[in-house]
């Protein structure tokens, strides 16, 4: 109703508009150029009238003349006439009350028929339509009330206005026809768009009985969300498909993991058995035939116990790693900045002698299984003060970078770094980027770390180079700790 409304004021305002601009400027051009063309027609007839009146004059028959000039003024548009001498006395009028003052009045004339306007003293406008001087000293007005002159222009306007009232209601009738059927047609789409919106609706709106654009763009409409329907159900489906798929593969994994880490439990438990008896039998060779053995057999006894006490770590750390995947996790808010300065006091008293600047960012809290956590922690801090031993002034950083979105956690040293071609293997079981014999270790440090790491829903990654430090980043799980 509103819209109807508005559509249907503004087309009349326009009309109106339209109409009056034209139809105005028409009326003022015609009433101008009216007027010009009917003062020249009464020059004309000023001439001819002082030519006929010349000779009246010269007879000097005034009561013949005034009957001729009668004559003259009925059913024309001239008001009076005076005939004045050069002298400027009246000779002839048809003045009722005598020719006006004014008239007499006027500027001497000359030989050309000219227009002189003026205002009697009821405020009447009035043109005098003089002829030239004649040669017998004769001068002829003619009278004319400007209302005669826009008697005839009347006419025209009152013709203009009726055509332009006729127009503007013709306007008027058509807009409230527009407008009620726009309307309408736009009432009928919102309906038949409304009845979509529901979709699962599969009946058609009445307007399809009808073959207009609206039915059609209602038709475009109903495809269209058909497709998007279509399009979302396929989404859904695939959404689904694939959920089952990653719980398949997920499963799967699991139950191949938790094989593989059995396996390795038991390997390592059934190790332990022979591992004693070759470091068993190698003490007692040593204690009870000491006396039997050269130098030389006595260090290849003491080379196989070490490798038997090597061995033997190597079977804890595989346990330890293997123990990681099975246990719960716990999660709890974890203080990782008093983590870090714990570690590094516990490294800084068993070794003395080394001086390591700690730079901890204060504050850093995550959600993490407080024990998992800590060990990450142990292996990359105890990592980078193992690898700055060498370092001139050993520095180690820990702090937490990254945007809004997710926080990094890193640790970081100026230590003696690796090669970057080989940074995909960091984070495999017994593999090691250095010599045994410059930095001690097994090589299974990272891979429980990076294990812990999965087990929280994060990432872990590395950044270095040779003799210039090393960079360890994490991420504990987006939604938690993001
Ligand atoms: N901060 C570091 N700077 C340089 N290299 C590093 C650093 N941390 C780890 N690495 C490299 O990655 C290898 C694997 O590290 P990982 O912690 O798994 O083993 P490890 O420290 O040698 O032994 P351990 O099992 O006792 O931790 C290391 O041997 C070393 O070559
Ligand atoms: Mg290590």
């Amino acid at each position: 109703m509103r819209l109807q409304k508005i559509v249907f004021l503004s087309m009349v305002l326009l009309l109106t508009l339209m109409t009056v601009a034209i139809g105005g400027s028409y009326v003022l051009f015609t009433i101008n150029n009216n007027r010009e063309q009917q003062k020249d027609l009464f020059k004309t007839r000023a001439m001819i009238l002082l030519d006929a009146a010349e000779r009246q004059v010269l007879w000097d028959d005034r009561l013949a003349m005034k009957q001729f000039l009668v004559n003259e003024v009925k059913g024309s548009d001239l008001v009076n006439f005076a005939f004045v001498t050069v002298d400027g006395m009246p000779y002839v009028s048809t003045f009722s009350k005598g020719i006006p003052v004014a008239l007499l009045q006027q500027p001497a004339v000359s030989e050309q028929p000219s227009v002189w306007e003026f205002q009697d003293t009821a405020g009447r406008v009035f043109y005098d339509i003089r002829s030239g001087k004649s040669p017998g000293g004769t001068v002829v007005h003619l009278g004319l009330k400007r209302r005669a002159i826009d008697r005839q222009n009347h006419n025209l306007f009152v013709a203009i206005a009726v055509i332009s009232l006729v127009t503007t209601a013709a306007g008027i009738l058509l807009a409230v026809v527009l407008a009620r059927r726009a309307t309408r047609e736009i009432g009928v789409l919102a309906d038949a768009l409304r009845s979509y919106q529901d979709l699962n609706s599969n009946e058609d709106p009445a307007i399809f009985a009808t073959s207009s654009d609206v039915a059609e763009l209602v038709q475009s409409f109903k495809s269209l969300t058909e497709q998007r329907r279509l399009a979302a159900e396929e989404i859904h489906n695939l959404n689904m498909e694939l959920e089952q798929r990653v719980k398949d593969r997920t499963s799967q994994l699991e139950a191949a993991n938790k094989e593989l880490d059995a396996f390795a439990y038991s390997v390592s438990h059934d190790l332990r058995a022979p591992l004693r008896g070759i470091d068993g039998f190698s003490l007692a060779l040593l204690e009870d035939y000491a006396d039997n053995l050269d130098t030389q057999g006595k260090d290849y006894l003491h080379r196989i116990r070490n490798a038997c006490v090597r061995m033997g770590r190597l079977i804890d750390d595989l346990l330890q790693l293997s123990r990681i995947t099975r246990g719960e996790i716990h999660l709890e808010t974890v203080n990782l900045s008093d983590m870090v300065r714990n570690i590094a006091e516990e490294l800084q008293r068993s070794d003395q002698s080394r001086g390591v600047d700690v730079q901890i960012s204060p504050s850093v809290i995550a959600d993490a299984d407080p024990v998992l956590i800590r060990t990450v922690l142990e292996n990359l801090v105890g990592n980078a003060w193992k690898f700055t031993r060498n370092t001139g002034r050993p520095r180690i950083e820990f702090g937490v970078t990254g945007d809004a979105g997710s926080k990094v956690y890193f640790v970081r040293d100026n230590g003696a770094g690796f090669n970057m071609a080989y940074v995909g293997r960091l984070f495999s079981a017994f593999q090691r980027l250095h010599k045994s014999d410059e930095f001690e270790g097994t090589g299974i440090g990272l891979a429980s770390v990076q294990r812990i790491i999965h087990r929280h829903g994060g990432r872990i990654w590395a950044e270095g180079a040779e003799r210039a430090g090393a960079t360890f980043y994490f991420t504990l799980g987006e939604e938690r700790n993001g």
